[in-house]
């Protein structure tokens, strides 16, 4: 089922900058996708949007076969939870459960301790129920404003900037808690190498839609890569090093999955190399005897 999608959709703020044009997108249910692009991209207002945060806007926004407009705008949220770039602009409640209850309270849903439970588990946090959110450390804001949203169980994730700000630890332990969840996903970053391990799809914006395609398909367009400044990741720069030294790299890898099944692949190829080496030896030994 299609969840979202928007068909020409521009806006520009009340200063004349205009921060999207033309954007054309799909989101399907239980897929992840990627918004990519560098600051000023048009990524934030594109969550604002869809999300019914900012009005009015030309071209449309439906989510789950329903057009997003002024009237609709509160019954449409429900099926949306947007992560704020910064976490301390979504927790305020005293305690994290109070925060984490807060969503589903406000929309009168039921079962308001299971859904804070499970919201703690799913995100790793059940041991800072009593915090108080604003003394936590920046990734564990992020998983006490994830664990909010996920209490609300929407539909479709909408995550803004999600690994901003944290250190490498937390950056890759968020990574690893969105690459194992199952749920529909909108994630907006400039971490192409975060996308890339949590991600099928990605758009790659710049105010409009620059090249849409898989990670491997954005980073092997060096022309797209220049024009938003997106940097390769790591793994995949050792891969092209790799080639050019001459080990040949089938497909370029651009997660640590696929790094491990080309590695697996490269590996194979010089024992192959090694062994027939090995046999033509012994076969040229045996000639001589
Ligand atoms: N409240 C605002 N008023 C005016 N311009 C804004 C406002 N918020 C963002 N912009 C501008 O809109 C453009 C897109 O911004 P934004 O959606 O925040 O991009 P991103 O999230 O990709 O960094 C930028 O040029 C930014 O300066
Ligand atoms: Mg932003």
């Amino acid at each position: 089922m299609r969840v979202l999608e928007t068909t020409k959709l521009s806006f520009a703020y009340d200063d004349g900058t205009t921060a999207l044009r033309d954007l054309t997108m799909t989101l399907d249910d239980g897929e992840k996708v990627a918004i990519l692009g560098p600051n000023g991209a048009g990524k934030s207002t594109l969550l604002h949007l869809l999300s019914g945060f900012r009005m009015p806007f030309d071209g449309t926004v439906a989510v789950c076969g329903r057009k997003l407009e002024q009237q609709s705008a509160d019954d449409i949220r429900r099926d949306l939870g947007l992560l704020f770039q910064d976490p301390d602009d979504q927790l305020f409640m005293p305690t994290v459960e109070e925060d984490v209850a807060f969503g589903p309270r406000t929309l009168k849903l039921d079962d308001i301790e299971g859904r804070v439970l499970r919201g703690l588990r799913s995100t790793g946090i059940e041991h800072l129920a009593k915090r108080r959110p604003h003394r936590l450390s920046h990734g564990m804001k992020k998983r006490a404003a994830i664990a909010g949203i996920l209490a609300m169980d929407p539909r479709v994730l909408l995550l803004d900037e999600p690994t901003s700000g944290l250190d490498p630890k937390s950056r890759s332990e968020l990574v690893r808690l969105l690459k194992s969840m199952d749920r529909t996903m909108l994630i907006a970053t400039h971490d192409l190498e975060a996308a890339a391990e949590i991600v099928d799809r990605a758009i790659v914006l710049n105010v409009g839609v620059v090249k849409e395609g898989t990670i491997r398909d954005i980073v092997t367009d060096s022309k797209v890569m220049e024009e938003v400044g997106l940097e390769l990741p790591a793994i995949s720069r050792l891969f092209k090093e790799l080639d050019s030294m001459g080990y040949p790299v089938e497909a370029l890898p651009v997660s640590m999955d696929q790094a491990v099944a080309e590695l697996t692949k490269v590996i194979d190829r010089v024992g192959r190399q090694a062994r027939s080496r090995g046999v033509t030896k012994t076969a040229g030994q045996k000639k001589k005897t």
